[in-house]
């Protein structure tokens, strides 16, 4: 039988949703977060009572709260609170945490208070081929997917591939240098926007048919970085040259930036993981979930700066 989720939920939602309540520079796209773009696209068809956002800090979601959100507060590092914040919950959209290192037993956590509370189903956000890539974030996104498929509730993966946000920063850079320096090679990304996975997040969740299945979730073209610098360029009105270096040379600029040794050195075993092929794969996957084809590249990074 197929559970429609009459209650549900999205962790990590610190929103304010409303132009009104967002300050100033937070206006752009780019700003938004993944659960509060999901807390979006469910507004679109449920009703907000129907609609429970779990956050660290209640104040922040204020704007929620207006709309008629029910907004409960826990931290992923506490299994107590999480209890409670998911007491009545159907359908879980358990966004995965940012601290690298501690997200698995924070999953951990989500997934034993949802079987205790009796949710139906979790879709979980983790990373492209988490169980079989060499991929560096992969690890703790393995461990979650293991332990939920053994939790006994019903589930689903949609496994993002890269944001196209995480490049807003070279746009910047590039502003000012002209280069776009990495060790990525020829290899290629199928980026898609955030808010293009935080709706089909909701899809998997809210939809029919998802249950046990594996998404492969990125965007409908896989760019390589003279492409990305091309994208820049048009952005910024002026050449962008794409700068191909090796990991050791990539950290040395990045330390040289202010970065530490090991930030550094994990940009740059990103990079070589991108070398390698790991984010290249297109499946069409999330344009299929959510109707429509994923942002392009230049949009994607256009929008975040309030052009279109
Ligand atoms: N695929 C990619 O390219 C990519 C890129 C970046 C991140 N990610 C992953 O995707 C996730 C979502 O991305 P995002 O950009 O929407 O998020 P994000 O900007 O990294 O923010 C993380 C969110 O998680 C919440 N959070 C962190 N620790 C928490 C805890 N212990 N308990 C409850 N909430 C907690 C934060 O809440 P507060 O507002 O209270 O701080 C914040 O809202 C990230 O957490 C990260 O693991 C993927």
């Amino acid at each position: 039988m197929e559970i429609l989720p009459t209650r549900v939920l999205t962790a990590d939602v610190s929103a304010h949703l409303t132009g009104k309540e967002v300050r100033n520079e937070d206006r752009s796209y780019g700003s938004y977060r993944i659960g509060q773009l999901a807390v979006k696209s469910l507004l679109e068809k449920h009703a907000p009572k129907d609609i429970i956002a779990v956050v660290r800090d209640a104040e922040k979601a204020a704007g929620l709260l207006k709309r008629g959100v029910v907004v409960r507060a826990a931290d992923y590092g506490d299994p107590g609170a999480l209890k409670t914040a998911l007491a009545g919950v159907d359908g879980l959209l358990l966004i995965c945490g940012s601290e690298v290192g501690q997200r698995f037993a924070q999953h951990k956590n989500v997934i034993d208070a949802a079987r205790a509370t009796g949710v139906q189903r979790v879709v979980y956000t983790s990373a492209p081929r988490a169980t079989t890539t060499a991929l560096v974030i992969a690890p703790e996104h393995k461990a979650t997917e293991e332990y939920l498929a053994q939790s006994g509730i019903k589930y689903t993966i949609v496994r993002n591939n890269w944001y196209t946000e995480n490049y807003l920063q070279q746009v910047e850079s590039a502003r000012k240098t002209g280069v776009l320096v990495a060790a990525a090679g020829a290899g290629r990304v199928a980026s898609a926007s955030r808010s293009d996975y935080a709706e089909g997040a909701v899809a998997a969740l809210a939809g029919h048919g998802h249950e046990g299945k594996i998404y492969e979730f990125g965007g409908d073209y896989a760019w390589n970085y003279d492409e990305l610098a091309k994208a820049i360029g048009d952005i910024i009105g002026k050449p962008v040259a794409y700068q191909s270096v090796d990991a050791p040379t990539l950290i040395g600029i990045l330390k040289g930036a202010g970065l530490d040794e090991g930030t550094a050195g994990f940009v740059a075993v990103l990079d070589q993981n991108i070398a390698a092929g790991l984010l290249s794969e297109v499946t069409g996957h999330l344009s299929s979930l959510i109707g429509r084809p994923t942002i392009p590249l230049k949009k994607g990074l256009t929008r975040q700066f309030g052009l279109c």
